[in-house]
Formats: C-alpha cells, structure tokens, sequence
C-alpha cells in the first residue's frame, strides 16, 4: 500500500480520491485535522476499505513508526503542512512546529523503518515530499521561471519552513541514503480548495455580497495549475522520477491576481447572475497589501515534461470552470468549512465576517 500525510486537506483529499478511483492498490492517510483538514473532503471514502484514515501529527514519530510497521508501505508521500502564507505572517509558530520539527520527526520514523527493510522493499521504497514554488522567492517580470537549479530564497515565514523541509529530506538522502522525491509545485486550484486562499475566497465571498479583497494593486501573478493535474504529476514522479531529484510542477498559466478575480466573476455572471444584474466584478475591493508580498512566481516544468513526459490536462479556462461549478454543486461543503474556527480567521484578517 501507499501512506499518505495530509490527505484531509485541499491537495491530499484530491490525491486519495483520484487515487482510489484509479488504482485498487490500498492507501493510509495519516492528518492532525487542523482547521484545514476536513474528513468531508473523503466523503465518498469513508466506507471504502482500501482507504485507512489515522487522526494524527506527522511529528508523533512513535505514531507514525506504529503505522509504518503495521502497513508496511511501499511509498510515503508527505502533503501534511501548514500551507497558508497570510497565517504564517500573523502567526509563524505552528509553520516552524510542523513543517520543520513534523518533518523531521517523520523522516526520523521513516530512517528506522527504511534501514531493517529487505532488499527488494527497499530498492522499490520512495518517499515523496510535496513543496512549493515559493522557497524560489519572487521574480520580477521579464525574469526566467524558476528552474530546479535556482537558488533557495524563501521570503515568508510559511516559504522558510517549507525550504527548511526541503533542506533536511535532501539531507536525508545524502547522508542516509532515503530514497527520496522533492516536487515544488505553483497554485493550485480546484475542489476542495479551503475558503481562506484567493479562488475560492473570491467564489464564496462573491455568493455572498462580500467584498473581493485584493491586496496593493492586484498586480501580483501566480502561475496556476488545477489540482488534478498537481495529482498526476506526484503519481508520475513516484512511478519513474529519479531518486533524490527535484521535480518544478507548472501549468504554464501566468496571470495577475486581478485577471484572475476578473475571470471568476464574469464566470459566476453567466452561471449565477446577482439579482440586481450587476456584475459580481462590482464588489471588487482593494486593500492593504500582505506584508513582504512576492511580486511574480513561474514554474519552467520542462525537467517534468521532458524526462517523464508529464503534461497538464486543464488550461486555466477549463479548470476554472470546473472550479466555480464544483463550488455551486457543493454549497454544503462550503458552508460547513466556513462555519466555526474560519470566521475568527476572516476576522483577523480582514476586519469583518
Ligand atoms: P492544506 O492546508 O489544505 O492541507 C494540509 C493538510 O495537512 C490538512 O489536512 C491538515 O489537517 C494536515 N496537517 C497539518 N499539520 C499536520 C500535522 N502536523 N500532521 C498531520 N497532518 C497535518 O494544504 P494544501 O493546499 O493541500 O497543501 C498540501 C501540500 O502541498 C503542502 O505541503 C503545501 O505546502 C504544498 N503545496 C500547496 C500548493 C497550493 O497551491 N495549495 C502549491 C504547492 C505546494
Ligand atoms: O505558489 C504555491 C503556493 O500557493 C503554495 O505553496 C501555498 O500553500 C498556497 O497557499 C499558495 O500561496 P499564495 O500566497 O500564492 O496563495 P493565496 O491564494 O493566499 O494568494 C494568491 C495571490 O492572491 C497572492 O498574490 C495574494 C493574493 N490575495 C490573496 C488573498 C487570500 C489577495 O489579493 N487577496 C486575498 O484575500
């Protein structure tokens, strides 16, 4: 079988889901259920018996040794993080917790389980590390997407401890020999995306006549990629990638954060027009600017796509199509995420609920 971490949350529940419905192949999903891991999300899994669920920190390495002995795995991927850079600003301490110590106490149980293994479990054993574009730090316009030999500059609290995890499994590798995978990956979108992150803030917020706030001039670019695709990419890594590589996984959609709220609203006009027939562009706001905001991120996936022959499915059209219409199909999901814990975030974070 295969052990997933995080996989309660926005791209782990993608990952069980998707991978339930390809393979028969068992998978454990070990997730603290922080305020962003939601065991609605695998829904459609929760009487499924190739799916074992474990509520559980990353960084209990006797847990995790436990379940590592009990099933046995042939590959761990890890996607347990705290992953909201505005959280991180307002609060580092939980980012350094997990991200850091939880990585390497999970490394830690990983070195004891690895070390003992029969030769054949060993040389197929793999441990995938899912990171993110942002330990490159930010690119001006006109400069070359990242490429996975440029240098580490993380410039928020949650980008340092995500660089720091990278740091210490390619030290794993190195020292202990840990088979390891590392893939860092751009924004993703899509089902299951937690309300507090640009799109699907921007869907909620507009359902329900709330301002869209847009830090300092909306200029900022992302490059976007549809988490399904994010899927396929990890599975692909996993299956041919070249152990201790870094794979960067791009969707080759560069947009500013306006364009992208500008898409989203003139999507829900054609899908569900506001009764005063205004369009949902009218509650676009502008607001204080994040605090040491990256001005443009850019993933070059050519290493992916050339040496594994990876490519995305969605364009950012199809996916965000996608994206909106599973948001008005799943009104329930929503509310239930956005009730408790979220409206102390919205607080704090903007002022008002
Ligand atoms: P998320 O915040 O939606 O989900 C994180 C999950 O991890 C949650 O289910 C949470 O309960 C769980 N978790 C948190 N701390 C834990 C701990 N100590 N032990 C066990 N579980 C814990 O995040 P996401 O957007 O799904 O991101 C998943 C991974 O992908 C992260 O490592 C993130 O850095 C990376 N990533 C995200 C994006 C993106 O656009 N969302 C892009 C590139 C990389
Ligand atoms: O690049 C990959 C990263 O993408 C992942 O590693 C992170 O886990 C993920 O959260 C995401 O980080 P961003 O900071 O880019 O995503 P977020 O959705 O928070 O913001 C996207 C852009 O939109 C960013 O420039 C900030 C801006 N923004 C965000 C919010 C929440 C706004 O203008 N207004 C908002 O209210």
């Amino acid at each position: 079988m295969i052990f997933v971490t995080g996989g309660a949350g926005f791209i782990g529940s993608n990952f069980v889901l998707e991978w339930l419905a390809r393979t028969d192949e068992p998978i454990a999903n070990l997730d603290k259920l922080t305020y962003a891991g939601n065991l609605q999300s695998l829904a459609s899994a929760a009487n499924d018996p190739r799916h074992v669920f474990v509520k559980g920190d990353i960084g209990d390495a006797e847990l995790v040794g436990r379940l590592l002995a009990t099933y046995r795995p042939r590959a761990v991927i890890n996607f347990a993080a705290e992953s909201h850079v505005d959280r991180s600003i307002h609060g580092p301490e939980e980012f350094i917790q997990t991200n850091i110590v939880g990585t390497f106490r999970l490394l830690e149980a990983l070195r004891d389980y690895y070390r003992p293994l029969p030769d054949a479990e060993k040389s197929a054993f793999r441990f995938l590390h899912v990171s993110t574009d942002e330990v490159y730090g930010s690119l001006e316009r006109g400069d070359a997407p990242f490429r996975e030999d440029n240098p580490y500059q993380p410039n928020s609290p949650y980008s340092a401890t995500k660089a720091a995890s990278d740091h210490l499994v390619r030290a794993y590798h190195h020292t202990y020999g840990l088979p390891v995978l590392t893939t860092n990956c751009s924004n993703n979108y899509g089902p299951y995306h937690f309300p507090e992150k640009l799109i699907p803030l921007c869907i909620h917020n507009a359902l329900a006549g709330k301002p869209l706030p847009i830090y300092g001039d909306g200029e900022q670019i992302r490059d976007w990629l549809y988490v399904q695709d994010h899927c396929s990419a990890i599975r692909r890594v996993l299956e041919a990638g070249q152990i201790g590589e870094c794979y960067n996984i791009g969707g080759w959609n560069e947009l500013t954060n306006l364009t992208v709220v500008n898409t989203v609203c003139s999507i829900l006009d054609d899908l569900k027009p506001r009764d005063d027939g205004l369009s949902y562009a009218s509650q676009l706001t502008f607001v204080e600017d994040r605090l040491g905001h990256d001005r443009r991120y850019a993933i070059d996936a050519t290493k992916l796509s050339a040496d594994l022959g990876w490519r995305p499915s969605e364009t950012f059209d199809t996916g965000i199509r996608k994206t909106i219409q599973w948001n008005l199909d799943n009104l329930d999901w929503v509310k239930n995420v956005t009730s408790g814990a979220y409206q102390h975030w919205v607080d704090k974070q903007y002022g008002t609920s």
